[in-house]
């Protein structure tokens, strides 16, 4: 008989956004006449730019003719695409990364879900708690995290680091040695950044004890303060130790066009052996490179144009994040999160579980956000609210929760 991988039998329930989305759609098809505003998931609603929507119908016609057509690019993304991401998130930042160490694939949420593949199961995995649940279940599926205790909510095989108040949401360095150390900075789920001197001690600590760091920067164009950095190799250090993962969903609005990229230096080496040799054989094996038409919008990106253009999503979406702390701390609410990222993180009113004010914002106010204990245990008491909405949904929603909670 066909054996299953068993590590999916001991996954928790369904993947936290399809939960709330399959709540979401029962209570709306339950009550029709209700207008639910979505500020859950971090789905981006404005349309792509003029560049990126240029550089795409150009694209497209391009492939509609015989001397311009393209069949399978490189799996590793066309140089065009690798040099511009080189020149303009790297070399500008002092960050010296090659176009050879850059993998585009389709979205940071695929390829930190995948990363996992080059590294033995019988890694020490540490993450944060709460943290992006990609990070959690992708290990989970391959043995690597344990057994899960529904008490606890924890894997018995994971290293947990509590970002808490009382610490900043950052998290301290882990007392049990850790192989792979996965960090999101600007945070998902939290919205607080990590500062150059503080993430210097990451790097450090990865260094000291041939550990690896992947580095989640999804959020990093939402950085507003000086002393943030915008990638990991900005520190001294990281291109032993790190491992960078980008996308172009929360920057540009690729949720639905699906761009991002990975880097792998060279330097970065285990017993001698260069990791980024694996992850290219990985990718080269299972995926067969993003759209020529994507990689062509994502290029626009980084065009004088394109960055103007960018400036002008992030700035839209962080007046939605200042419209949400604003309105929170009216109604009461202590908020964190918001400034160097389109994600606002509250505490949900005392007695409430984190589900049960999900429950009661989506039955009582019709809005939706995502429960912190969804993202880990130390979660728990805490709702995350995104900046990604619409500016009439957004204000539309605020008002309603003040007019709730306000005393
Ligand atoms: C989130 O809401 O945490 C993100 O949108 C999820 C993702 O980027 O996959």
């Amino acid at each position: 008989m066909v054996k299953l991988n068993d590590n999916y039998l001991k996954l928790p329930g369904s993947y936290l956004f399809s939960e709330i989305a399959k709540r979401v759609s029962a209570f709306t098809e339950a009550n029709p006449d209700k207008k639910v505003i979505k500020l859950g998931i971090g789905d981006v609603t404005l349309p792509l730019t003029k560049s990126v929507i240029e550089a795409m119908h150009k694209a497209v016609d391009e492939m509609g003719a015989a001397a311009t057509f393209r069949g399978y690019g490189p799996e590793q993304g066309y140089e065009f695409l690798r040099k511009a991401i080189a020149e303009n998130d790297y070399c500008a930042r002092g960050a010296d990364i090659a176009p050879d160490e850059i993998f585009v694939s389709d979205g940071a949420k695929s390829d930190t879900g995948n990363i996992g593949d080059i590294f033995s199961v019988d890694n020490k995995v540490a993450v944060c708690d709460p943290v992006y649940p990609v990070y959690v279940d992708t290990n989970a599926m391959v043995g690597r995290a344990g057994d899960f205790n529904a008490e606890t909510g924890m894997w018995n095989n994971l290293i947990y680091m509590p970002c808490l108040e009382e610490n900043g949401f950052l998290p301290e360095l882990p007392k049990e040695r850790a192989d792979i150390i996965y960090l999101c900075f600007p945070n998902n789920p939290s919205g607080v950044a990590m500062k150059r001197d503080e993430l210097k001690k990451w790097v450090d600590y990865a260094n000291e004890n041939k550990s690896i760091i992947l580095y989640d920067g999804a959020y990093e164009a939402y950085i507003s303060e000086e002393d943030v950095p915008h990638t990991i190799y900005e520190i001294e250090g990281a291109k032993t130790c790190a491992i960078e993962f980008k996308s172009f969903s929360k920057n540009a609005g690729f949720t639905g066009t699906r761009c991002g990229y990975t880097v792998i230096p060279k330097e970065l080496k285990v017993n001698g052996v260069e990791v980024r040799s694996l992850w290219n054989r990985r990718h080269t094996t299972k995926f067969n490179g993003t759209p020529y038409v994507t990689q062509r919008a994502a290029e626009a990106v980084y065009s004088p144009e394109g960055k103007e253009e960018v400036k002008g999503l992030i700035k839209y979406y962080m007046e939605n994040a200042k419209i949400i702390s604003d309105g929170l701390k009216k109604a009461g609410f202590t908020v964190y999160g918001g400034v160097n990222s389109p994600y606002i993180w509250l505490k949900v009113p005392q007695g409430m579980t984190s589900w049960e004010f999900f429950d009661y914002l989506l039955e009582k106010v019709n809005v939706v956000g995502t429960p912190g204990s969804g993202f880990g245990p130390s979660g728990e008491g805490y709702f995350r609210l995104t900046a990604f909405g619409s500016r009439d949904n957004t204000l539309e929603a605020i008002d309603r929760i003040v007019k709730t909670f306000e005393q």
